[in-house]
């Protein structure tokens, strides 16, 4: 949620934080702006409502040369998408600059207090008392003081979560950033250094990054850097190398990054399974686990947490550890767990699973399970982001960078790692080598079957094309199913603005199939599985009372094609691998509705790709 650059060195700043701000945009796009101080100690503080292009146009007409500043691309949480509450926000004499990600819950009563003082405030942002409160903290230290000193001092009296950038033009040549619950991590590079919220933005600059933890502030010159706790204490940081490479940045020939990452299921599959796979066995290889196997086998209860798209893959990991496993499993949204944690202890299993790694329900709640001492295990795509830096254990999914903000290859990954990892822990108690077999034999047939659905997709647009038009729409299914349904409508409606809803196909009779008519389409998930004859006769309900209907159903399947209206087909797989490949139709579904409707597909409105904020 907000994205920050900032950059020191030798070079331009101007280009380089635009180029930034573009590869942070999916991180929030509803304002953006830039402060940058140039050779003679001006600064150039330029915000707009709106996306970065727009930040760009007035920039190109304001050219500003400077070789260090920070910039800001915005999802507003206090006050509305304005120039005025767009950041990077300045104290009262334009001399201090800050980029801030997070929430400062104190916010009310530390304006109150600076306002008493005499400060000026020119937003409606929470934000802006960080600038204020470096101003008063240089105010008491005087001409000895340094603007990392004026930080630490500010951010001693901050209750809430940030990522802030901090310039001053009374300070050049300086850099200084902090961090506490909100992602931000520097770049090294040669006589020139970086600092983001999100590697995306350094990945063309370079490779050699440090993840600032919580409490850690850095301070960079053109000449080095160095990271310090708030107390001053300098602190030894490990240099790491970013994996992957620019081009996965891009659309790669695709319209979309949505499209792009929806053709992407079956390399996902290949990379979530790529040496985890212990066929003679029948299990699984999972390190993590492997290196906790005596501490894992006294569990008896799972919980999986999880936030959105990837609640959803929770969903189906309790069914899947519950029918391979036999552990008792349960699936809460982490938002809730985090305030309202059931009875815990040492022989429950945490699970927060998250595609980005840094959302904040899903982080605290992981922090809130290790208050209890509960163990916790991170099933996360993003490398070295901070849930998979604070969990106990962790599985990475190798999706690579999911841009688009509709979530689609994660969740397909989520599912093959949560199918996997319920492969080991039933290897652990009673599953017999002979069913974890038939699991991994079915699992690496699944890219090609993920390949032949989306050979597919221009079928799935003509019906979409048909379909563009309706306004509300049900998505029902059942067992492993039911979390399809789910993120089938949670897809729709994100990209689309089309009302849809997502239930568990028997809950339909008692109260929702009110509402259906012959302009209230259904989309029901019905391969052939122990529940088919289910989901069949829901169909007829469906029908009997003139609501069209869209079948999901497995390749040959002769009985569906005459009840349903339409079927988008998959090929035959086990059932408890089912949703792997019944949420393909579905996201392509979404996709060509909203292109059909012409819908800002990457960037839906008032969404953000990575939900930092509680
Ligand atoms: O990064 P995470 O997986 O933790 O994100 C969770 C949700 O914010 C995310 O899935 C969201 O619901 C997406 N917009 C779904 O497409």
């Amino acid at each position: 949620m907000c994205g920050i650059i900032s950059y020191i060195g030798k070079q331009d700043a101007l280009p380089i934080l635009l180029d930034g701000l573009y590869r942070l945009e999916y991180r929030g796009y509803d304002s953006a702006g830039i402060a940058i101080i140039d050779h003679d100690g001006n600064v150039c503080h330029m915000r707009t409502a709106g996306r970065v292009d727009e930040l760009a146009n007035l920039l190109a007409a304001h050219p500003v040369q400077g070789s260090f500043g920070i910039a800001h691309t915005r999802w507003a949480t206090h006050g509305a998408p304005s120039a005025a509450n767009a950041h990077p926000h300045a104290d009262c004499k334009n001399n201090v600059f800050v980029a801030h990600n997070g929430i400062v819950e104190n916010h009310a009563k530390l304006r109150a207090a600076l306002e008493r003082e005499g400060h000026i405030f020119a937003s409606e942002t929470d934000s802006e008392v960080f600038a204020h409160l470096i101003e008063r903290a240089l105010g008491f230290l005087g001409n000895a003081g340094t603007l990392e000193d004026a930080v630490s001092e500010a951010l001693r009296h901050v209750e809430g979560a940030y990522g802030i950038a901090v310039v001053s033009k009374k300070h050049p040549q300086k850099l200084v950033v902090a961090r506490r619950s909100s992602p931000l991590l520097l770049g090294i590079g040669d006589n020139e250094f970086f600092a983001a919220s999100d590697s995306s933005a350094l990945l063309r600059h370079t490779r050699r990054i440090i993840y600032l933890d919580d409490n850690e502030l850095g301070v960079l010159t053109p000449d080095g850097y160095e990271v310090r706790n708030i107390r001053h204490k300098p602190v030894p940081k490990q240099i790491e190398l970013l994996t992957g490479s620019p081009e996965d940045m891009e659309k790669g020939g695709y319209d979309h990054f949505m499209e792009k990452e929806i053709h992407e299921a079956p390399d996902v599959l290949r990379n979530a399974l790529r040496g985890r796979v212990l066929y003679e066995d029948g299990t699984a290889k999972l390190s993590a686990l492997d290196a906790s196997a005596d501490k894992l086998s006294r569990i008896n209860r799972i919980i999986f947490l999880s936030q959105g798209t990837s609640y959803y893959a929770g969903l189906a990991g309790k069914y899947m550890m519950e029918e391979l496993a036999g552990v008792p499993s349960e699936t809460l949204y982490a938002s809730e767990f985090r305030y309202a944690p059931p009875p815990l202890n040492e022989q429950t299993l945490v699970v927060a699973i998250s595609q980005s790694g840094e959302t904040a329900d899903t982080l605290e709640a992981v922090r809130e399970a290790h208050r209890h001492h509960v163990p916790t295990l991170a099933i996360v795509n993003v490398v070295g982001s901070s849930i998979a830096r604070e969990a106990g254990m962790g599985i990475y999914n190798y999706a690579g960078p999911e841009i688009g903000v509709a979530s689609t290859k994660a969740f397909i990954s989520q599912l093959a790692v949560l199918s996997l990892a319920a492969v080991w822990f039933g290897r652990q108690r009673n599953l017999s080598v002979l069913r974890g077999r038939e699991i991994l034999q079915e699992l690496r047939q699944l890219p090609h079957k993920a390949e032949k659905i989306l050979s597919n997709a221009a079928r799935i647009r003509a019906l979409a094309d048909e379909y563009a038009l309706y306004e509300n729409f049900f998505f029902l299914g059942r067992k492993y199913n039911w979390p399809v349904a789910l993120e089938g409508a949670l897809k729709l409606k994100e990209i689309s603005y089309t009302h849809a809803e997502g239930y568990a196909s028997g809950e339909m009779k008692h109260g929702p199939i009110a509402l259906v008519t012959s302009a209230f389409p259904s989309v029901v998930v019905a391969p052939s599985d122990s529940v088919y004859e289910k989901s069949v006769s829901n169909i007829h309900e469906l029908k009997a009372r003139g609501g069209k209907v869209i079948a999901v159903a497995t390749e040959g399947n002769t009985e569906i094609v005459k009840i349903a209206d339409h079927v988008m087909h998959i090929p035959r797989t086990q059932e408890i691998l089912s949703p792997i490949l019944t949420v393909i139709p579905l996201q392509l579904f979404a996709y060509f509705i909203a292109k059909k409707r012409g819908c800002d597909i990457d960037k839906p409105r008032n969404l953000a790709k990575s939900v930092t904020v509680e």
